[in-house]
This record gives structure tokens, sequence and C-alpha cells, in this order.
């Protein structure tokens, strides 16, 4: 099993690529970490161990920065409503996140174990960018970055720049500078991987998680319940566990930080024209009815 760190802002289409990281056989969820994004991260890491709770698992959670590295805040709660996971009354617990923030656990995490690790993230890069550049040595022991994040094209935060990266466009340059080995699963492919309303009506979701899901799904504001729901960060775990679902590309991509209109905008140099060796495996292509097989399977094994 593929051994995983997911940095994460739930967010319902977190919560679902949670799910999909917690029970996909293939994968062996190692550490949760949370960063402000789609709401504060007092509430992600809230949401993320309300996941846990729910789901009565032990992987541990850090919780990250709760701003972007120089910008403020802006957050997603007209997408996710305001606590992030809007819909399901969670009961309450007292687990709590780890004495250490984000970055300092996932360096934890990398120095305790020989294997290099898998990096997932689908919120804004903070805490990664905070690990680069407090740890430059973790670079050897992260096998990979697979990320939520970016675009070849439009956006949808700006009409160029994707969410996770228009947050915080400087730690996305610092990551997509750092030799890393990345793949982007971007809009490019996220905006084709939809749940059709016809589609979530035959999925077999009628246990505990599938009830979860389903009211969080009600208040998701990435697509409707009519004309179908965008899975983005679900794309990531998709291509962690089916790679074979992607058409990928490998080229340069690099995150303006500086324009007036374009600031946070991956700019994807898919012709090569600057002349700029490939930093990163974009995927640009996506297998729809797989991704949805896969989806419905995956789910069919959460309790
Ligand atoms: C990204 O933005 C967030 O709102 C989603 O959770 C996803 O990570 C999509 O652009
Ligand atoms: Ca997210």
């Amino acid at each position: 099993r593929t051994p995983v760190i997911l940095d994460t802002d739930p967010g319902i289409d977190d919560a679902v690529a949670i799910a999909a990281a917690l029970f996909a056989p293939q994968l062996d969820l190692k550490l949760i970490t949370t960063v402000a994004g789609n709401v504060s991260v007092e509430k992600t890491t809230r949401n993320a161990l309300q996941l846990m709770h729910f789901w009565q698992k032990n992987i541990p959670v850090a919780q990250g920065a709760a701003t972007p590295l120089v910008r403020k805040l802006r957050d997603a709660a007209y997408v996710h409503g305001e606590s992030g996971m809007e819909g399901y009354a969670f009961v309450e617990h007292s687990r709590k996140p780890l004495a250490v923030p984000a970055f300092e656990a996932i360096y934890q995490y990398l120095s305790s174990n020989a294997d290099p690790v898998t990096l997932v993230t689908i919120g804004p890069l903070t805490n990664i960018a905070l690990l680069l550049t407090q740890y430059p040595d973790s670079r050897n022991k992260i096998k990979r970055l697979v990320m939520m994040g970016g675009s070849a094209g439009r956006g949808n935060f700006t009409p160029n720049a994707e969410f996770n990266i228009a947050i915080d466009p400087e730690a996305a340059a610092r990551v997509f500078e750092s030799g890393l080995e990345i793949v982007m699963c971007g809009l490019d492919v996220t905006n084709r991987a939809m749940l059709s309303p016809q589609y979530l009506q035959q999925l077999p979701l009628k246990n505990q998680t599938g009830k979860m899901l389903h009211a969080l799904f009600s208040h998701y504001r990435s697509g409707s319940m009519t004309t179908g729901l965008r899975m983005h960060d679900l794309c990531a775990i998709a291509w962690l566990v089916k790679p074979e679902l992607f058409t990928t590309q490998p080229c340069f991509v690099a995150v303006e930080t500086q324009g007036t209109y374009t600031s946070g905008t991956t700019v994807v140099d898919i012709e090569g024209r600057l002349g700029r060796a490939a930093n990163t495996q974009v995927a640009l292509d996506i297998d729809v009815p797989g991704f949805q097989q896969w989806v419905a399977d995956v789910l069919a094994l959460a309790p």
C-alpha cells in the first residue's frame, strides 16, 4: 500500500477525498494536515477530526497555517457553507489535533520513516511551502506531490486562477520551483469529474457514509444536485490509485504572483514555448466513466 500524507481544507469535496484515501485498499493514510482555505484552519481542523470520529479512525491530524504566506485568507464558504462541511450534524467528541503544527508533523513523519512518502495536497499549498522553507532536506523524503490545484485553461476563482493556487500563489510558486516531482490534477480534469444527478441516484449510498455525504452534497455549490457535482479533490486520490484514468503531459508550470488580473494563475507551458525543463506532470484529460466507476467502488467500501 502507498503511504500517503494528505494536506486538506475540508471542504465537502475534501471530505469525499478523505473517504477515498481512508478506504481505497491501495492507500495507507498516515497523517492528515489541515490548512486555511475553504474556511478558517480552526474549522478545517474541526472538520477533519469530525470525519475521523465519524469513521472511527485514528489517523493523526495536525493543524496547519491559519493564513496564506503573505496574503489575507479569502475563503470559499459560499461553496461549502459556513462550517466548511455544512449539512450534516456530526456528533460531539473530544479528539484533538497533534501538539505540533502541520509542517512540523510532516517533517517528523518524514524523518522517522525510511521509505519516501507521497504527499497529496487538496487545499492551498501554504503548509508545504513552510515545510520546504524550514526543512529543505524534506524534498528527498517525498516521493512525489500529487495536487488538486491549478488549471491549464480557465479558473474558478478569478478568470484564470483556480482556488487552491489563487488563495496562496506565493506558496504555490515555491512548491512548483522546489524540484519536487509534481502531478497536477487541475480544473482541466476536475471540472469534468462530475457526478451527475442520475449517477448520484444510482450510487449505493444507503449506509451511514452515504447518508452523510448526501447531506453534505445538498449544500455543496461546485455544481448542484440538479446539474451534477464536481469532485475536484477526489481526482488527486483517483490519480494515485488509477493513474491510467488520466492523460498527463510533462510541462513547465509557473505560478503568476504579480499580475493585476492574473495573480494565482498556473502558467502551463503545454507547447514548450518558454524552453524550460518540465517540472510537472499535468493531467489534461480523464476517463470520466472510469472515474465514476472507481468512485462507486471505493465508496462501497466505506461503512
Ligand atoms: C478546490 O477549491 C476548493 O473549494 C475545493 O475543495 C478544491 O480543493 C477546487 O478549485
Ligand atoms: Ca479542497
